[in-house]
Order: C-alpha cells, then sequence, then structure tokens
C-alpha cells in the first residue's frame, strides 16, 4: 500500500490529504455507487443541525462566471435522524467521518456534540461557523458568540474539532488564532464568499434569497491567501477549501500551509474529480521524488 499521502490530521490518521466539503456531497454514504468512497480521505457531511430545517426557497443554485452561487441555507434531516440513517451506513464505508454542525449558540452546538460523543465511529467535529446563507449574521462575524461556540464544544467533545471560518473578514489570521487559542484542533480556510447575481431579462435575483455563497474555481486565489495568512499565525493544521478542482490546485494550497484539502463544487460537478485529485497527488509525489505529501505543507519558497 501506497502511505506517501498518509497524514496526521489534527490527531486523525488520513490514507490522504483529500476530504469531501460539507454540503457539496450529501451524507457521504450516497454516492458509494459513483465513485469507491474508500479511496477518500474522509468525508465530512452535510452540516446538520439540532431540529430538521428545510433550508431557503428555490432558486438556491445558480451558475456564474467561472463559479457558482448557492443559498440551500442549511437544509438538512437535524442530528436524531442523521444518526439513525447515514451515519449507520457511513459507518460500513471505513472512511473517516467529519461530521458539520451548526446551530444558533454555544449551547445548540454543545447539544449535537452530546449526541455525537455516543458514536466512536465519527472522527471529528467541523463547526460550521461560516454559513452566509441564514438570515442571521454569519456566526464567525461575532467574535466573542465564535469563542463561546468553541470553548463549549472543546470541554465535552470526545473528538478533534475542526472550525470552518469565513473568508469575509479583515484579518483571518487574527480569527484562526482566536480560534486556536479557544481550543480549536484545526481550522478549514475557508467557506464561501457572499455574492450574488442579477437575471438581466427578469430583473430578478437570480437566488431567491437575493445573495449567496460564492464558490468554485473563482475564489481559489482568495482561499489560498486566506490559508497563507493564517498559517503565519497558527500553528494547528489547516484545511484548505475554496475552488479546488484538480491536484495542482490541492498543491497549491498545501504550498501556501495546508495539510489537507477539501473539495466541494469540483465534487458536484463529478465525485470522480476527488478521485483524480487523489491520483494526481500519488504521482506528483513520485515525479517530483517527494517522500511524504507532508513535505509539502508550508513549502512555498520565497
Ligand atoms: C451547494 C453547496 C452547499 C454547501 N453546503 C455547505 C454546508 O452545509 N456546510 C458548510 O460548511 N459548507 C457548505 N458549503 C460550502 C463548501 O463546503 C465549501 O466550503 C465551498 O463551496 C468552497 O469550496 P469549493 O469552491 O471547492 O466548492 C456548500 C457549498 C455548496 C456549493
Amino acid at each position: 500500500m501506497n502511505t506517501k499521502l498518509n497524514i496526521n490530521f489534527a490527531g486523525i490518521k488520513l490514507k490522504n490529504p483529500v476530504l469531501t466539503a460539507s454540503g457539496t456531497f450529501g451524507y457521504g454514504y450516497e454516492l458509494a455507487d459513483l465513485i469507491p468512497l474508500e479511496k477518500l480521505g474522509a468525508i465530512i457531511t452535510k452540516t446538520i443541525t439540532l431540529e430538521p430545517r428545510l433550508g431557503n426557497p428555490q432558486p438556491r443554485i445558480a451558475e456564474v462566471e467561472s463559479g457558482m452561487l448557492n443559498a440551500i441555507g442549511l437544509q438538512n434531516i437535524g442530528v436524531k435522524n442523521f444518526i439513525e440513517k447515514p451515519l449507520e451506513n457511513l459507518k460500513k464505508t471505513g472512511v473517516p467521518i467529519i461530521v458539520s454542525i451548526a446551530g444558533k449558540c454555544g449551547k445548540d452546538y454543545a447539544e449535537i456534540v452530546k449526541i455525537l460523543n455516543g458514536f466512536k465511529e465519527i472522527a471529528a467535529v467541523e463547526l460550521n461557523l461560516s454559513c452566509p446563507n441564514l438570515k442571521k449574521k454569519i456566526i464567525c462575524h461575532d467574535v466573542s458568540l465564535t469563542k463561546d461556540i468553541i470553548k463549549r464544544v472543546k470541554k465535552i467533545s470526545k473528538v478533534p474539532i475542526i472550525v470552518k471560518l469565513s473568508p469575509l473578514i479583515t484579518d483571518i489570521s487574527e480569527l484562526a488564532l482566536s480560534a486556536q487559542n479557544c481550543g480549536a484542533d484545526a481550522v478549514t480556510l475557508a467557506n464561501t464568499y457572499p455574492a450574488m447575481a442579477i437575471d438581466i431579462e427578469t430583473f430578478k435575483p437570480k437566488l431567491s434569497t437575493i445573495k449567496g455563497g460564492l464558490s468554485g474555481p473563482c475564489v481559489k486565489s482568495m482561499s489560498i491567501r486566506c490559508v497563507y495568512d493564517a498559517y503565519q499565525k497558527i500553528k494547528i493544521p489547516i484545511l484548505g477549501c475554496g475552488g479546488i478542482m484538480t491536484w495542482q490546485d490541492a498543491v497549491e494550497f498545501m504550498l501556501a500551509g495546508a495539510s489537507a484539502v477539501s473539495v466541494g463544487t469540483a465534487s458536484l460537478i463529478s465525485p470522480k474529480n476527488l478521485i483524480k485529485i487523489i491520483d494526481g497527488l500519488e504521482n506528483f509525489l513520485s515525479v517530483k521524488k517527494i517522500k511524504s505529501i507532508k513535505e509539502i505543507s508550508g513549502a512555498m519558497k520565497r
């Protein structure tokens, strides 16, 4: 077995650094017929909340130049239904499971984590503090709320916690540092970028919510900058995310300081892109005669 791609991400052993990005791979198990799930580094599941949510009305997806807008609004089946079916099915895949969670306050996040603590198959939780598609403001824009959530979860969680931040912030490195100081084991940088588009025939916004989150190739360079800035300040590992379409993009994120990457829009286009990225990374290491993928994290030369 090739071990060049093996990493230990915040205490989680992964066979490679390519993860699914929350919300773009369902609850994971549904895609088992399309790609060999066991090849993935880990599956980050669709964000779940305490109670089921219907999400926003249609239209909530729109294609834009070099990317897509979404305003799903955290539609999900709620934690109780999640542990009944998706988690049961995911357990059978043997892939590390990272459960993305969201709520309105620290109490909500802690309640979900208390329930998830009962399942030893869960490798980590990702705290989504950065959804741009809710009526309330983005959680991580409220620093004291952010700190409270991380501290509460850290106190009770049996598994590492990964904090997913919004890129729409003046200095993401300060926020990442604050997350680290509150006990985060890793950060995901970053979520989508608040954005909008208008249909010039109807004069109507392309999304029912007017504004949504922008993802795909058009955000890549901005997200790499987030990773690079945070890498200068924090010691915890970074999960790079935003516009990764190819293995070359994944390498770029890692050179900027990411220890692993999560892939969203590219896997919506085709889940096979995840496998292509993994295979491409493996080939890259062979061609460059690099012994371990870990060597390229933060290896950008000046
Ligand atoms: C349709 C869609 C749904 C998403 N749902 C979630 C979600 O539930 N939770 C979350 O943390 N991020 C969610 N995201 C954001 C992605 O996980 C990812 O951070 C973002 O799309 C940037 O990566 P990408 O350019 O590779 O897609 C969603 C993105 C899309 C396109």
